[in-house]
């Protein structure tokens, strides 16, 4: 087996003690969610740190965990609260998949302790909770069970690309294949939590992406990588198909006493559970933004257009499919009762020269938002709420201050309001 890769037997076998060494001494042993130092570890723990890290950085994850922890402190506490409770403590950490599988995560592993007294004890048994792939199971049996577990996930697999010199595309199986197989020759039988842990730090402290500290390196005299000083080149990876791009208008629909409009996204879509501003769906058509449905153009309305355009034009390629989307069912109300009331919102800030719209970067596409501002008089608030409440909308009446305070707001919300 050792001969497939391209490194020596001697180079693969002091692999794990040099990287321990260098983890004893140099690593990171003050995070909330490790549990090495301990001899009773909390699979619950390492689970939820896990899939909060799985896209997202340290730094940005510590608070978030930090209050997870706080109001759910035992995955029964976390299987039993209301999914709006759950995306407000999401709320900002994006990728909002995550979450939903987190929650599905946690009833079935309530379930799965009230029926065999005890978390999954196999790799077999975590894959099979949601949101939970090959690599964060390989880490839970490791980390949280202290079990024998394998870890490959991106830190990984940048630092074993460049140590062994592997050259092939990491989107592709083989390569992963051939990954997964270093990974398991190189974890210790025993200590692979340790050793999970440690090519955790080192990948994100020392072998970063495009400065590796390779001077500080327990892997420096046989890294291959380093040895070309190639070091970024690997790992490589097939260029992605740009994502396609969408355009929203987002309502600042405002009251005499500047309070505006928040609604709550359906549980089924982008942000589900979360508070956000009426959007509008904007088609972009020959590089051109027109605002969908309304047929009615007023000469106001197509010189936003134009501006609109100008802007866009700067930020999208032309190779970027549009990403089609729906109305909620609130926005569609609010969509049509403007409309026939010939309440048209202005750019919000008109005067500013830089009006461009929001860039916010989802999984899936880009989203361009761009802030407008409308204020009605409380005749026509009542009229609006009514035909809101009358569909059994969620909506809050709050100034932008408390809807931040208040409310799970999205990254994107965030942006806006601090424009
Ligand atoms: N990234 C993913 N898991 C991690 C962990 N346990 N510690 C630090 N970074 C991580
Ligand atoms: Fe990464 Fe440099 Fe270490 Fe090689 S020597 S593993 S490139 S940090």
């Amino acid at each position: 087996m050792p001969t497939h890769f391209s490194q020596s037997s001697s180079s693969l076998s002091t692999f794990a003690p040099r990287l321990l060494d260098w983890f004893a001494e140099n690593g990171r042993h003050d995070l909330p969610w490790q549990q090495h130092q301990t001899d009773t570890p909390n699979p619950y723990v390492v689970w939820l740190s896990e899939v909060m890290l799985q896209q997202t950085q340290v730094t940005t994850v510590l608070p978030y965990f930090a209050r997870f922890m706080e109001s759910f402190p035992s995955v029964q506490d976390l299987a039993a609260a209301e999914w709006d409770l759950v995306a407000e403590h999401w709320a900002g950490l994006g990728y909002y998949a995550r979450a939903r599988n987190l929650h599905k995560g946690a009833k079935q592993l309530a379930e799965i302790i009230d029926e065999a007294g005890d978390f999954p004890q196999t790799l077999a048994g975590w894959e099979a909770i949601s949101g939970v792939g090959p690599s964060t199971a390989g880490a839970i049996m490791a980390m949280g069970l202290h079990k024998y577990g394998v870890i490959c996930d991106g830190n990984v697999k940048r630092v074993l690309t460049r140590w062994a010199a592997i050259e092939g595309d990491i989107t592709k199986s083989d390569t992963t294949k051939t990954l997964w197989a270093l990974a398991e020759r190189l974890t210790p039988a025993d200590h692979s939590g340790l050793f999970a842990q440690a090519m955790m730090d080192m990948g994100a402290t020392l072998c970063t992406r495009s400065k590796p500290a390779c001077l500080l390196c327990p892997l420096q005299e046989d890294c291959l990588a380093h040895a070309q000083r190639r070091e970024t080149d690997y790992p490589v990876k097939a260029k992605k198909q740009p994502k396609p791009s969408k355009f929203s208008d987002a309502l600042l629909i405002e009251n005499e006493n500047g309070e505006i409009l928040w609604l709550q996204r359906p549980d089924n879509g982008i942000w589900g559970g979360l508070w956000s501003l009426p959007l509008q769906f904007v088609e972009k058509v020959d590089g051109k933004a027109n605002n969908k449905a309304t047929g009615k153009t007023t000469a106001n309305k197509s010189a936003m257009s134009d501006d609109k355009s100008s802007s866009l034009a700067s930020g999208v390629r032309s190779n970027e499919k549009v990403y089609e989307t729906e109305f909620t069912t609130a926005e569609q109300i609010i969509h049509e009762w403007l409309d026939k009331h010939n309440v048209i919102a202005a750019p919000i800030n008109q005067t500013l020269i830089d009006d461009a719209p929001i860039k916010h970067s989802l999984t899936h596409f880009h989203w361009y938002l761009t802030p407008r501002s409308v204020t009605l008089d409380n005749k026509q608030i009542t009229a609006l709420s009514t035909a809101l409440q009358a569909a059994e909308i969620n909506l809050h009446w709050l100034t932008a201050d408390d809807a931040r305070a208040t409310l799970g707001l999205p990254r994107a919300m965030v942006k806006i309001l601090e424009r």
